[in-house]
């Protein structure tokens, strides 16, 4: 029986309904019924429940967006780094094995190869940056996951959020039997407001940057094949290989909505924050080399939106 946390939530949604989809006995905890934001309630659920695992889906994102986040830091600290440090001291005294969704927002930018050579480009909109991005895709690689979080209290700038977020891995990374999943700006075929789809096609002005991106429900299904085929415990990037510029997702999604309206763009980094967001943005493509080396499968990223986009519905 697995027990998983924020189960209520966009990304625990997903998780709930592939484990009803694989017929993996599950029990959804919530703050409104049990408080495991309390230690001793947190015990006591284990022990009562005997779980073979635990997914901690629950977490403290802004909405609508990070900058939320610069607000509400006690409620941050509290979602994102004091609950996983809790859930892991339970999960060890009980041992019982468990996983924590974690985010790629704690990296900026990408490694360049140029000459035989890498270096870290932290700054993607950079324009010889970004000529490299599009006229040189493969010269672009992720940060693996032993690169040290970059966009992270320890290394400044970062939002609130994704310094929180970094922050809650490394207290946990010394945890037994813990893996921790990094998603990152997810999206499916499903309009939702929390749907980077969704978001794309209702901004008034697009700001366009590179990411790697996970599809919602690949990345469920990556993340249970890595616990169900005995993966090693540890840290994982799961995201769609490859990655996206928001200007290319802009053109699928014309092109598959046969949108003609033209879609407008910040001018720059100056004019976005200055006019749109107060938090600075985490930007960033990860390695997916140790998630594939498991046998676990995850399509490339644009096949993924490609396809999310050719199966859109907004019924849901
Ligand atoms: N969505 C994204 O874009 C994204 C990207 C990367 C990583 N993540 C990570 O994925 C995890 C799930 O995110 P999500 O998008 O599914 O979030 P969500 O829709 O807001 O759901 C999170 C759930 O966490 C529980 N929760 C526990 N403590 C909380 C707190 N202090 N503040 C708010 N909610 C709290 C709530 O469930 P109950 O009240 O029912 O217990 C809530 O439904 C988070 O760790 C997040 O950092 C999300």
């Amino acid at each position: 029986m697995v027990i998983l946390i924020g189960g209520s939530g966009y990304m625990g949604s997903a998780f709930a309904a592939e484990l009803h989809k694989r017929q993996i006995p599950h029990q959804i905890v919530s703050r409104c019924t049990t408080d495991y934001t309390n230690f001793e309630s947190l015990c006591r659920l284990l022990e009562k429940a005997k779980p073979s695992f635990l997914i901690n889906a629950a977490g403290a994102v802004g909405k609508p967006n990070v900058d939320a986040c610069e607000l509400a830091r006690s409620e941050a600290v509290l979602g994102n780094v004091v609950l996983p440090q809790l859930i892991s001291n339970a999960c060890d005294i009980s041992g019982v094995p468990w996983a924590q969704v974690s985010s790629g927002c704690i990296y900026s930018g990408a490694k360049i190869l140029s000459d035989g050579k890498v270096r870290i480009e932290k700054d993607l909109t950079l324009p010889h940056v970004r000529q490299i991005v599009d006229d040189s895709p493969s010269s672009v690689l992720g940060y693996s996951e032993d690169d040290s979080p970059n966009f992270s209290f320890r290394e400044s700038p970062c939002s609130f959020y994704s310094g929180t977020k970094a922050l809650g891995e490394e207290v946990i990374s010394k945890a037994k039997q813990t893996y921790i999943w990094r998603l990152r700006i997810p999206f499916d075929e499903y309009d939702n407001d929390r749907n980077y789809l969704t978001k794309l096609q209702r901004y008034d002005r697009v700001y366009d940057n590179v990411n790697s991106i996970s599809h919602r429900q690949d990345f469920v299904h990556a993340c249970l094949d890595l616990w169900v085929s005995g993966a090693n415990f540890g840290t994982y990037n799961v995201t769609n290989p490859g990655f996206v510029t928001s200007r290319q997702v802009v053109e699928m999604i014309q092109r598959n909505f046969k949108v003609r309206r033209a879609f407008k763009f910040w001018k720059d980094d100056e004019e976005f924050y200055r006019l749109a967001a107060s938090a600075p943005r985490s930007n960033c493509v990860l390695d997916t080399t140790k998630l594939l080396a498991t046998g676990v499968k995850m399509r490339p990223v644009e096949e993924a939106m490609e396809e999310s986009l050719l199966r859109w519905s907004s019924a849901v």
